[in-house]
């Protein structure tokens, strides 16, 4: 293999089963914001892995938690034995989020396992057949956590029998020309009163901020009128945080802004800071439910426990959520300011350091799907890297680490913008996107 380029590498021996790819990122190493290729290009990460490295890369408080629990590490699982950093862990969450009653704490390794935890225990542990979600969610990649998801990502996969899927409110493109939801929130009543009655459904999985469908901001008052329905009905309302919590959206948990208290929070990428581990916080009655009922070997290993202690314990001593809040809020300004010489930004829409740029083609939000594309490609040769999602494969989304400083924002923005502009007149060919399937 001498002489072959890393990603060449990469495409004779990797899967193409678990590949997204945009543009031939090959990366040798990384540190803050910024993630060095196999050039030596230090290029400013505005993705953060799709939120996963909240603190960057090689974060000194993470480096130094993941040395300790090495140190003299306190098995492997907690199947069959417990450890101080995962009964740390379970405390720790109980304590930063809200909810009253008996609560637990479920650990595994990603998102999508977290939600098809839920998913199964709902049903298992309520009775009842059906569960609510939106179109567009994406609650992960495996059986069970597709089934519940609405993205047309996964269009071939089977859904689970009694899902029924209602469109996210979006303020940009509004349900029936409502931007307040109200219309929607009228038809989910109608529905739990006829097709899919609410004393029968056990749960509604909701993203607060809906990410891969689009970066999507719900209008003010719209989950707590949701929440309200759900609990006339004994509804679990499921609150996905899995990319939009932990401080990215200028507070401690997404659902702060919305006005409400989930039931069940899933928490996820951010939380290890990198190191694969979720989280579900809910009801003893669901998560204690039956013992050995949703496990994996490495389920809540001390190494990945404490790797998610140490990004708790950032978050809160370096301040990162009011970060969030003035960095996230800067990033946004500039992006927004660019849309009068921009006209296909037709929305720059976020919360804290989740942002979405929508590209559109005309006044009639016709999707700029091949803009998008090629936007993130030039990105990447001038030195960025972020990505695209949507249901209509348009939305830029940002979701940098958290350690984001401001003239990194200002950086991003300027090759964001330059991105677009050298997209525009044409300076990505066809030829250099083809291979790349994106989504
Ligand atoms: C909201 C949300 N939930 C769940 C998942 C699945 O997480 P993972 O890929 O870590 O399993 C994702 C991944 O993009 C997500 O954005």
């Amino acid at each position: 293999m001498s002489g072959w380029t890393l990603y060449e590498r990469d495409g004779e021996a990797v899967s193409a089963l678990q590949k997204l790819r945009f543009f031939p990122l090959a990366v040798t190493g990384g540190e803050g914001c910024r993630l060095i290729d196999d050039r030596g290009r230090r290029l400013l990460d505005l993705s953060a892995a799709w939120g996963a490295a909240s603190l960057g890369y090689g974060h000194p408080a993470i480096r130094r938690a993941v040395e300790a629990a090495l140190h003299s590490q306190a098995g492997a699982s907690i199947l069959s034995s417990t450890s101080l950093q995962a009964v740390t862990l379970a405390e720790r969450l109980l304590e930063i989020v809200p909810g009253g009653g008996d609560r637990r704490v479920w650990l595994g390794h990603s998102g999508s396992d977290a939600n098809e935890t839920v998913a199964r225990a709902v049903i298992a542990a309520t009775g009842r057949r059906h569960i609510l979600a939106f179109s567009g969610a994406y609650h992960g990649g495996t059986q069970g956590s597709m089934a519940i998801s609405g993205h047309s990502a996964q269009e071939g996969a089977a859904k689970f029998e009694g899902l029924t899927l209602v469109p996210y409110p979006d303020p940009y493109r509004p349900y029936q020309g409502d931007p307040s939801g109200g219309a929607l929130l009228a038809r989910i009543e109608i529905l739990l009163e006829t097709d899919c009655p609410g004393e029968e459904v056990a749960a509604f999985f909701l993203e607060p901020i809906q990410a891969d469908g689009g970066l999507i901001v719900p209008p003010a008052g719209f989950f707590e009128r949701l929440a309200g329905i759900c609990a006339r009905y004994g509804i679990l309302t499921v609150c996905d945080e899995v990319k939009v919590g932990l401080a990215r959206p200028g507070s401690l948990h997404a659902f702060e802004r919305e006005g409400f208290l989930p039931d069940i929070l899933v928490l996820g990428k951010g939380l290890g800071g990198g190191l694969p581990i979720s989280a579900v916080i809910g009801p003893a009655r669901i998560l204690d439910f039956a013992p050995a009922f949703s496990m994996q070997t490495l389920h809540g290993n001390p190494v990945c426990a404490a790797a998610a202690l140490a990004v708790l314990e950032t978050i809160e001593s370096d301040g990162l959520v009011s970060r969030a809040v003035e960095v996230g809020a800067y990033l946004r300004e500039l992006l927004a300011d660019a849309r009068d010489r921009l006209p296909v930004i037709g929305d720059v829409r976020g919360r804290g350091l989740a942002i979405g740029v929508e590209l559109v083609l005309d006044d009639a939000k016709t999707p700029a799907a091949d803009l998008a594309r090629k936007t993130v490609y030039r990105a990447w040769e001038l030195g960025a890297v972020f990505y695209y999602v949507g249901m209509r494969s348009n939305v830029l989304e940002l979701t940098p680490p958290l350690t984001l400083s401001r003239a990194e924002a200002r950086e991003g923005a300027d090759i964001l913008m330059q991105a677009i502009e050298d997209a525009l007149a044409g300076k990505v060919p066809d030829s250099a996107v083809a291979p790349f399937a994106g989504w």
